[in-house]
């Protein structure tokens, strides 16, 4: 079969992440067709001649199988993945908050024009969580999904409990390594992980939520000795986001940091490792930890998000169905 042929908007982290993979393994089947950045000026590692410096043409060239959004402005890549997707396209995107704040609209989208969407890489990067909720988990009640999903906060306090380093170099370390957003602020209170879970939250639960209805607080005041006293018995804090059913089938979310003792399976994700719990009512509890940050693990995912789509893999959303949501931007929500 011909390789797939991928416009790529956006080389940063991500998008050279998986420029770079698919430079390294050769035969994989895709190729890059397009590049397009937003800056002419910015140095970057391809020449200037590899860019387009309109994303619009790559949404409208009919030689691009494939659209791979990964740039940073929320707001345009909505304009730009609701474009496509309109035209019935394939797109994958890495952008958490598009996806958790724009989440009816694009099932609609793609439930309307017959295009598709997938997004594994703006949760957890290399983890394979969305899938797992949705295609592996679609059918069965959730307990809880919880976990640590951002790296950069992690690395953060995993520097500040093991070497003693000040709040301020740590995230800076976290943002050399290219762990964090451009805004680091997204990272450090908690937005970021705020938009995953809400993501999750669409696939574990049927549940659409906004992000101004989740409760989420950052490590910007965590200080070395609140690491030391949880130290003290063996605990650490972590920044936990979490998705627990109540009794009475309601649902709560919220992303905070919490005192994690050795007992829990996130007692040991530290630096920018990510951490998932699911407690399922029929299989149990399973754990993943992987990689939640930085290019190649990202890229990764996005890889894995290209080789679904060609395989016509798409999400089911399977409880939001049962939840009889059905494609509507209808915020009114129970659980199944
Ligand atoms: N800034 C994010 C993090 C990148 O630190 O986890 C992955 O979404």
């Amino acid at each position: 079969a011909p390789a797939l042929r991928i416009g790529l908007i956006g080389f940063g982290c991500v998008g050279q992440g998986l420029y770079a993979i698919l430079q390294q393994v050769p035969g994989l089947g895709f190729e890059v067709g397009r590049i397009a950045v937003k800056s002419p000026d910015k140095p970057r590692s391809l020449p200037k001649e590899a860019f387009s410096f309109q994303a619009d043409e790559l949404l409208h060239d009919p030689a691009l199988d494939v659209l791979v959004e990964v740039i940073d402005d929320a707001e345009e890549a909505f304009r730009l993945v609701s474009t496509a997707l309109r035209q019935g396209r394939r797109v994958v995107t890495a952008n958490k908050a598009m996806v958790a704040q724009h989440l009816p609209e694009l099932v609609a989208l793609q439930h309307e024009y017959g295009g598709t969407l997938l997004y594994e890489a703006a949760v957890c990067g290399s983890i394979p969580i969305i899938r797992t909720l949705d295609a592996y988990f679609g059918q069965e009640p959730l307990r809880s999904v919880s976990g640590i999903f951002n790296g950069s906060s992690n690395y953060v306090l995993t520097r500040m409990g093991q070497d003693g380093s000040e709040y301020a170099p740590a995230l800076a370390e976290a943002q050399l390594k290219g762990f964090a957003e451009t805004d680091p602020t997204l990272d450090m209170a908690a937005f970021d992980p705020r938009s995953k879970a809400i993501i999750l939250a669409a696939h574990a639960y049927g549940v659409l939520l906004q992000p101004d209805q989740v409760l989420n607080l950052g490590i910007e005041n965590v200080s070395a000795t609140d690491i030391a006293y949880a130290a003290i018995a063996n605990q650490k804090i972590k920044v936990v986001a979490g998705l627990y059913l109540l009794p009475d089938n309601q649902l709560t979310v919220l992303v905070t940091p919490q005192f994690v003792d050795q007992s829990s399976p996130l007692y040991a994700v530290d630096d920018e490792f990510n951490g998932v719990v699911i407690e399922a009512e029929f299989a149990g509890t399973q754990f993943l930890r992987g990689r939640g940050a930085g290019g190649h693990p990202t890229g990764s995912a996005v890889l894995a998000d290209l080789a679904a789509l060609r395989g016509n893999f798409h999400y089911a959303y399977p409880k939001l169905a049962a939840a009889q949501l059905g494609y509507t931007t209808d915020l009114e929500i129970e659980i199944y």
